[in-house]
């Protein structure tokens, strides 16, 4: 028997060394005992942790993916079931994509489960507020199903960026000071404060995002378990909302009166704000479901030039703004190269949810489709009429297809003005992440001055 005894609960890598040293010694699954943490170390003399071995080894990306996820399961077996999986798929590579088989389906609904207990951290973790002698810090209590804290870290370190908070959970708990993450033991109710001003916040915030037109309460307790529920500030709210749904309701068609005033008034500024705000709770299109928000156009509302990309990319769907990815370094350097101050042109996308597919922890773009680019055509109609450029450019195929309602090609209308049918010129140019996708460096350079060329023209129509 041997015995692997591994660094952590969630020790991926340290799973992976020891089941391909395994595998290449030709240790069937029955022979392993697996262990992680402090789990009582019931072999302590034999345990193990494999080497490396030398060797080839080589296994479908999909397993890996898979893999990663399932390691962060609670179930004690989840080692050993992948261990014994992997050991089949050597001989059978197929059954990676065997849906009837029982082992793998098992571990897909590990996988699921892991996946979903991510997504509550992220939908119902909240931060309370205290001081310590820096300042301001942020403290949540959190209590997982599964071995998701430092896996989930990453993501709330880009999205508090800038606050200083801890997250305590049972099994470790997770500081960031702005710049480093570091980890300490687990931690207990106790030790995280209770309500604060914070609290406030939350509520004010889910108030305004509460949608009356999408109140579906069985979802909602679905979504929501009661465990959760203690932790929420604003579940307290949900009643008295559900109750106002109608009122809200009228008060949904309030704004966009509001709005039409804003407008017959010359308050473009203010029109523009309803807009945005209106948008926020767009579902025009099945997109808001896996989206984490709405992303509006930015810019002045009397920008001469508006640009428009395609829909947002990770990192957008995150901070809320349009082109803030490596896409938008890509067009930011571009504006400066073509002398546009990127603070006095209007930046918006054809789509305002960011479409994916998720891969593991992974969430890869998807081309949005001509059902989706047309159900949001209705939002940039309005930011035109608002800001009304002379100039426009569209940043690859499906802006195009957006400003001129029908499918064209970039290398048929690139380098000269078009009309377009709500009046203005439109350039049209490549998106921007076609240039990081070019391959070789001196191809990349050349197509990047002529994007840079193509801003210039436009800019100074
Ligand atoms: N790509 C786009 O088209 N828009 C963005 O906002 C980001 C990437």
């Amino acid at each position: 028997m041997r015995a692997v005894h591994l660094a952590a609960e969630d020790d991926f890598e340290g799973w992976r060394d020891a089941a391909r040293s395994l595998a290449l010694a030709a240790v069937p699954p029955g022979d392993v005992v697996w262990q992680a943490g402090d789990n009582g170390d019931l072999f302590a003399d034999e345990a193990v942790r494999e080497a490396p071995a030398d060797g080839q080894f080589s296994v479908p990306r999909a397993f890996v993916d898979l893999a990663r996820d399932v390691v962060l399961h609670s179930d004690p077996q989840r080692f050993a079931l992948l261990y014994a999986f992997l050991w089949r798929l050597r001989a059978e590579p197929g059954l990676i994509a065997d849906a009837a088989d029982p082992l793998r389906r098992r571990l897909e609904e590990f996988a699921k489960q892991v996946r979903r207990d991510i997504h509550k951290m992220r939908a119902f973790l909240r931060f309370r507020e205290v001081a310590d002698e820096e300042g301001p810090r942020f403290v949540a209590w959190f209590e997982p199903e599964h071995h998701i804290v430092r896996a989930n870290a990453g993501f709330f370190m880009r999205r508090f960026a800038s606050m200083r908070w801890s997250i305590l959970t049972p099994e470790v708990s997770v500081h960031w000071d702005g710049a480093t993450l570091t980890e300490g033991p687990g931690a207990t109710k106790g030790d995280a404060p209770e309500g604060d001003p914070v609290e406030n916040t939350w509520r004010t915030y889910y108030a305004s995002i509460f949608n009356p037109a999408r109140v579906k309460v069985g979802a909602m307790l679905k979504e929501m378990p009661k465990k959760y529920w203690k932790n929420m500030p604003e579940t307290a709210l949900v009643p008295g909302l559900i109750a106002n749904a109608q009122a809200r309701e009228s008060g949904m068609i309030a704004a966009a009166e509001e709005k039409i005033a804003a407008v017959a008034g010359g308050n473009s500024q203010g029109a523009w704000a309803a807009l945005r705000q209106e948008a926020a709770g767009c579902t025009r299109c099945h997109l808001y479901k896996d989206a984490t928000q709405t992303v509006f156009g930015e810019g002045p509302v009397d920008a001469r030039v508006m640009f428009v990309g395609e829909q947002p990319g990770d990192q957008e769907d995150l901070a809320g703004k349009p082109f803030v990815g490596p896409a938008g370094q890509v067009f930011d350097r571009a504006l400066a190269q073509a002398g546009v101050d990127r603070s006095t042109v209007y930046v918006t996308n054809a789509v305002k949810h960011f479409k994916f597919e998720q891969r593991g922890k992974r969430r890869i773009h998807s081309k949005p489709q001509g059902p989706e680019i047309d159900a949001c055509r209705w939002w940039i109609d309005q930011e035109r009429v608002l800001i009304r450029p002379p100039v426009t450019v569209a940043l690859g195929a499906t802006a195009a297809r957006s400003l001129f309602g029908k499918v064209v090609t970039i290398s048929g209308m690139r380098g000269r003005p078009h009309d377009l049918p709500d009046g203005g010129k439109a350039w049209v140019t490549v998106h921007p992440s076609y240039l990081l996708r070019l391959p070789d460096k001196a191809a990349a350079e050349e197509e990047f001055a002529r994007f840079v060329e193509d801003i210039r023209q436009a800019a100074v129509a």
